[in-house]
């Protein structure tokens, strides 16, 4: 029998990840890296994405380019994806990775400054780089996004309910890019529970206890954890995967009552 090539192969590819610098965005440009992937690391602090970038080029031998971005800044994800085909001259692997929830006291707190820094980060940014991103995939023979969700928006919390909201509707955006582009450019929703990133650092154990009491799996999910769901939506394996919702999150979702 033919032996099979390593499906999850990345060698040459570029892959760009927004909030790359820390938590699963780091994990996931180490996993591609390690796969042969040049990569971009973007976030607003420039000297954490130097840091990561020289350490992923020398670790893994590929070429790593930090890039200053803000997620919620409509121009700043034009500016993002020419500087990344400046310096590559392709772009294969879109990760929507930056997001985050702020927090507030009631729903009638949020104010218009709120809901937008939140709807601007979660959702305008990621819809505008996706599809600057796409279109270029498109042209170039093909591609994958990948857009990070949250287990919140399947199952979601008055205390984060605009974010919820927010990243429910990348659910759709992917539903609806994916009809596009002849199925060349895959984009998929890769839907996170709860992970001990740096937002754990402020739980207690009482609340991670809890926490892990709503999970079936018992537990609470450790970065790393991403990574296989994380290769699987963007290498070959997923050749034939677009429009995918790909929860991992010990079972969480859907399970409360
Ligand atoms: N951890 C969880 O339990 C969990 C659960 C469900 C979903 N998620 C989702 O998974 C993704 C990653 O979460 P995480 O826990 O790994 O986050 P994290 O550890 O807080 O890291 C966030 C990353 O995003 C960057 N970032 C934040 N705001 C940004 C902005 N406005 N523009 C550009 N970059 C920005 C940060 O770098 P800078 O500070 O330099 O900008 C950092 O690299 C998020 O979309 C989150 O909503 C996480």
């Amino acid at each position: 029998m033919e032996k099979r090539s390593n499906l999850f192969d990345l060698t040459g590819k570029v892959a760009i990840v927004t909030g790359g610098s820390r938590g699963l965005g780091l994990e996931m440009a180490k996993a591609f890296a390690e796969q042969g992937a040049h990569v971009v690391i973007a976030s607003r602090k420039l000297e954490a994405c130097e840091q990561v970038a020289q350490a992923l080029a020398r670790d893994f031998g590929v070429r790593a380019l930090p890039v200053a971005f803000h997620a919620g800044k409509w121009d700043d994800a034009q500016r993002l994806i020419e500087t990344a085909e400046e310096a590559f001259g392709r772009i294969d692997i879109l990760v929507n990775n930056a997001g985050s929830s702020p927090r507030y006291s009631s729903l009638t707190a949020i104010d218009e400054a709120l809901w937008a820094k939140v709807l601007d980060l979660n959702l305008r940014g990621p819809f505008r780089l996706s599809t600057l991103a796409a279109e270029r995939m498109h042209k170039a023979g093909g591609g994958s996004i990948i857009n990070i969700s949250s287990a919140g928006a399947l199952q979601p919390s008055e205390h984060e309910l605009p974010y919820a909201m927010a990243k429910s509707a990348l659910h759709t955006m992917a539903a609806g890019m994916s009809r596009l582009y002849e199925g060349k450019v895959r984009i998929n929703t890769l839907v996170p529970g709860v992970f001990q990133t740096d937002i754990s650092k402020a739980w207690t154990d009482d609340m991670i206890q809890t926490m892990s009491g709503l999970v079936p799996m018992g537990r609470l999910g450790q970065p790393r954890e991403i990574v296989g769901a994380a290769l699987y939506l963007a290498s070959d394996a997923a050749s034939y995967t677009t429009g995918a919702v790909l929860k991992v999150d010990g079972g969480w979702a859907y399970s409360r009552g």
